[in-house]
């Protein structure tokens, strides 16, 4: 049976970001070929098709998301965390740039993390797609690339066309979780969640986005803007009922 391809794809097969860097090291190598099989998410034939609880061995009750996870560091801890208390959680990762699912794998492969961790290798907007509707409790967000050149905003994936979709897919009460050090993309960010009738920004007060919570480990990227004396901002938005 053909692979599914989004009837969208084609329009935006130009996927604006790095696939590769570095030459795989062959234990990367390895990984790559030995250990994500097992756990990469091939896409169904139908569009709003994939039910992401039937991709685990074990029976999960919550499915998570992380977009563009880049080296794995948060998913894995959350999946680290998942498999130690048991929690019924399944955790969908998608990332293009193959030497970031390397690091993922590394992270996790042979470790009870594993059971609890599935691979989407491409373009999210393509899993976003295949899944079924009103499958997903969290997802997250974290440091997307900013594109800050105007004529570049169409590649941001905190978007009208991304949040209608992931509105689609979230439950009511589901949280999406963002994370940006870019004070220009913050404000965009903002502005699109705002005014999305799907969403509501759970914040109460400054310390509720100035200071990551505790159960959101950092991330590559974080670490590499404070760092660079940059602040982030750190969102949790709530998917409206109804
Ligand atoms: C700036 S990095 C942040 C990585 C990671 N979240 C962190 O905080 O360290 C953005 C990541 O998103 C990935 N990415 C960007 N657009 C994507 C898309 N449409 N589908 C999947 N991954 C994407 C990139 O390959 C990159 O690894």
């Amino acid at each position: 049976m053909p692979a599914f391809v989004p009837k969208t794809s084609r329009q935006r097969r130009n996927l604006h970001g790095r696939r590769q860097g570095r030459p795989l090291r062959p234990a990367q190598r390895r990984l790559i070929e030995e250990t994500l099989p097992a756990l990469a998410i091939d896409l169904p034939c139908q569009a709003g098709g994939l039910d992401p609880a039937a991709l685990f061995d074990d029976s999960v009750e919550e499915i998570w998301l992380e977009v563009g996870f880049g080296g794995g560091e948060h998913l894995a801890w959350q999946a680290a965390r998942v498999s130690q208390t048991q929690r019924p959680v399944g955790l969908l990762g998608a990332e293009f740039f193959v030497n970031g699912i390397a690091s993922l794998l590394r992270h996790i492969a042979a470790t009870p993390a594993e059971r609890c961790v599935r691979i989407f290798r491409g373009d999210v907007r393509d899993l976003l797609e295949a899944l079924s509707p009103d499958c997903l409790d969290r997802v997250f967000v974290l440091f997307p690339d900013p594109w800050p050149k105007l004529r570049h905003h169409k590649r941001r994936i905190i978007q009208s066309q991304t949040l209608d979709r992931l509105a689609v897919l979230m439950r009511p009460g589901a949280e999406l979780r963002v994370a940006t050090d870019d004070p220009t993309y913050l404000r965009w960010i903002l502005e699109q969640l705002l005014r999305h009738p799907a969403f509501d920004w759970t914040a109460r007060g400054p310390q509720d986005w100035r200071r990551r919570p505790d159960d959101w480990p950092p991330t590559r990227y974080e670490q590499k803007a404070l760092a660079a004396g940059r602040r982030p901002a750190y969102l949790v938005f709530s998917r409206r009922a109804g």
